[in-house]
């Protein structure tokens, strides 16, 4: 048997944005035309103020949202066909069924697409492991923390056992110290999985810990204004946080969001 079309090339990139764009039925220009590479294994963040078109994307990408022209391809195929590859959207709330324990709360996509139950029983315990939840698989949401029921959100897309997460402002939300815990968590994931993570951030910081691109966006009309590759070989902990190189790379990032913010066209 031919199992050469299981296999990914590494020049067939994850997502293929081409050329698009989204404009709204009220006739919001939510975002010009955008072109779009991102590579298996990277880590993009999306980085601008409100309103540029961050979360018109990542569901467009998700295929939640259909552009308005232009296509998107995911590992070379339209989103809307069959695809061995998988993809997940991860929410700012982490809207969890108040009613159900956690561990509900994860095997739900896969009681959603019929998975038998003792394998989701299984792959709920793997997902509950990655995020640090075993032991609070049978409590309920508002015994948690904020923090952690955002820890079950992001098991719960873990579960499908995805290779693209899509993430929009997932740590909004959270104190600093408990954003940079996950951000390191999610780091660690990002790495031993081999995800491709597109990640949506207002914070510098955040997407200068994170990423490998960032993608910086100006909103009206929403699109993209430029991309800067992090090549850092600094392991991304504590220490690169307080680093003349991770200052720099602060800065870098500020004076593309105050462009960002000082091209507004106001017509
Ligand atoms: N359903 C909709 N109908 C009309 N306009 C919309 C709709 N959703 C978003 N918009 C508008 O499209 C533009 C882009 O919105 P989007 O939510 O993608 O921005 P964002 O960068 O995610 O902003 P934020 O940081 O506030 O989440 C904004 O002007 C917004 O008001
Ligand atoms: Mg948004």
């Amino acid at each position: 048997m031919n199992t050469a079309h299981h296999t990914t090339p590494l020049d067939v990139p994850a997502v293929n944005v081409l050329s698009a764009d989204k404009t709204y039925p009220d006739g919001t220009v939510a975002l010009k035309p955008v072109d779009l590479k991102i590579r298996q294994g990277e880590f993009v963040t999306l980085l601008g103020p409100s309103g540029c078109g961050k979360s018109t994307l990542l569901k467009m990408i998700a295929g939640l949202l259909e552009p308005t022209d232009g296509r998107i391809h995911l590992w070379n195929k339209p989103i809307d066909q069959p695809s061995d590859k998988r993809c997940t959207f991860v929410f700012q709330a982490p809207t969890l069924m108040p009613w159900a324990d956690v561990q509900t709360n994860v095997r739900l996509p896969l009681d959603l697409s019929g998975v038998p139950r003792d394998e989701a029983d299984r792959r709920v315990d793997d997902a509950l492991e990655m995020v640090g939840l075993e032991k609070f698989s049978k409590s309920l949401p508002r015994a948690l923390s904020g923090g952690m029921q955002m820890r079950v959100s992001i098991a719960r897309g873990l579960v499908v056992q995805p290779n693209l997460l899509l993430m929009d402002e997932p740590f909004g939300a959270l104190d600093e110290i408990t954003r940079f815990k996950l951000d390191s968590d999610l780091l660690a994931l990002w790495r031993e999985k081999n995800l491709t993570v597109i990640f949506v951030t207002h914070s510098i910081h955040e997407a200068a810990f994170l990423s490998s691109r960032v993608i910086v966006m100006a909103p009206r009309p929403g699109r993209v204004i430029e991309q800067i590759a992090i090549n850092t070989s600094h392991p991304r902990n504590e220490e690169f946080m307080v680093s003349p190189e991770f200052a720099q790379l602060s800065k870098r990032l500020q004076v593309a969001l105050h462009h960002a913010s000082a091209t507004e066209v106001t017509v």
